[in-house]
């Protein structure tokens, strides 16, 4: 407690002290498609869901999830404290689309009333503000069974969600403390508690109590990244390695080989894959399916001198900034909107110009396991008389 109160006051000074810089981020005022009605009527398959159905948006995750330090310059070393939610790329709704690019602020183009997204700097106990972003610093996929515990806790008892009708939409990124603890794990072995059989099974466990509680729901995981990148970024930026050190320690374990980092993340990618694979979360009202943006090498934002762009990153070289987070949620968006087997999975984190796309109009839909085999089942167009 008395750390964050420091930090608070410490953030407070340094923003009013360089308040006159704006710092850099990326809106879409210009997003529209064709097409960004809701279906007819509601649908009652989670693979005839457009955009405009979705009504509640919720996002579980760690410090990624709750955008620390995302709006802090990057001077502010110490604000990396303090989460930004309302900017994340899963679960923030700060400024609009106009302003600021998240995967919420894309779906109100959509449907102006949804609901669920954070605004502004809090933990995500404080409802206010957190609403259905959950995400908190320092989770690992042990943690994200509370967090679903407690997301349904909050549909349940607050009237702005009706748990039975609405369309729920709940983005899941989780991964990066486990690998960071990893190389710690003393017993190192195929079963211990960072290892990728264990990292399954914590999300099985979690998507199982979203599975038994929540109809209507679709399971969107943005797939796991592989946390060589990291290092990549950290090569010639003393400040960040000795803040990674802190943050992350197999990051900066040099006795953690990039190659032994890359098997790990790669082990969680197919604990992953196992899931949506295996359809073990299957109805009609309820689907999983991973978004793969991260999951083959990153190609990291980099200026044209081909120096890392540390715009893209918050203070700690690790963490996004508020324009990193746009960013990434323009390659989310797109994944849900590609059907599996054609979704992007290398995400070229120089290319801020990417274009976000429109949902396709012969199969206007997020996509699923069963739309992307066969989208005429669902897709019933509407015949002009
Ligand atoms: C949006 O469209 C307007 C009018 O066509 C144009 O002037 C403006 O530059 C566009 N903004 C962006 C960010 O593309
Ligand atoms: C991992 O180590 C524990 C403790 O030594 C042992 O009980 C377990 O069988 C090991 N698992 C594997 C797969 O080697
Ligand atoms: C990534 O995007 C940048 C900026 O658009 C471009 O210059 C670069 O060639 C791209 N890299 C790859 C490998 O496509």
């Amino acid at each position: 407690m008395m750390i964050v109160g420091w930090a608070h006051g410490l953030a407070f000074v340094s923003i009013f002290v360089i308040g006159c810089w704006a710092l850099k981020d990326m809106g879409a005022p210009n997003f529209s498609c064709s097409d960004m009605s809701p279906s007819a009527q509601i649908p009652t398959s989670v693979h005839a869901l457009k955009p405009a159905d979705i009504k509640i948006v919720a996002a579980l995750g760690d410090s990624l999830t709750a955008a620390n330090g995302a709006g802090a310059p990057r001077e502010d070393a110490v604000a990396i404290l303090l989460q930004y939610r309302g900017l994340a790329f899963q679960g923030g709704g700060d400024k609009g689309l106009d302003g600021h690019i998240t995967v919420p602020n894309i779906l109100r183009k959509f449907n102006p009333t949804i609901f669920g997204y954070a605004n502004g700097v809090s933990a995500s106990d404080v409802w206010e503000k957190a609403h259905l972003n959950l995400g908190f610093p320092g989770a690992e996929s042990g943690d994200l069974v509370g967090q679903a515990r407690q997301l349904v806790q909050l549909m349940q008892t607050h009237s702005e969600v009706n748990v039975q009708d609405d369309w729920k939409l709940i983005n899941i990124f989780i991964g990066g403390n486990d690998v960071c603890a990893e190389c710690k794990d003393t017993l190192n072995n195929a079963t211990g508690p960072h290892s990728a059989i264990q990292f399954g099974k914590n999300l099985r466990d979690t998507i199982q109590i979203l599975y038994d509680h929540l109809p209507r729901t679709l399971i969107s995981l943005t797939g796991m990244f592989n946390m060589k990148m990291l290092r990549m970024v950290d090569n010639g930026q003393i400040f960040c390695q000795g803040l990674h050190v802190f943050e992350c320690p197999c990051e900066s374990d040099k006795g953690f080989t990039d190659q032994q980092i890359s098997d790990v993340c790669e082990g969680y990618m197919k604990a992953e894959q196992d899931i949506q694979d295996q359809g073990i979360f299957e109805k009609d009202d309820f689907s999983f399916v991973i978004q793969p943006f991260f999951e083959d090498d990153i190609i990291p934002p980099e200026l044209a001198n081909g120096k890392i762009d540390l715009d893209f990153f918050a203070a700690d070289c690790f963490h996004f900034s508020q324009f990193g987070h746009a960013a990434v949620s323009k390659y989310l968006w797109n994944n849900l909107m590609q059907p599996i087997g054609q979704k992007n999975r290398k995400a070229n984190l120089s290319n801020y110009e990417l274009d976000m796309v429109c949902p396709d109009p012969n199969c206007p839909f997020i996509r699923t396991t069963k739309n992307s085999k066969d989208c005429t089942q669902f897709f019933k167009p509407t015949k002009l008389y």
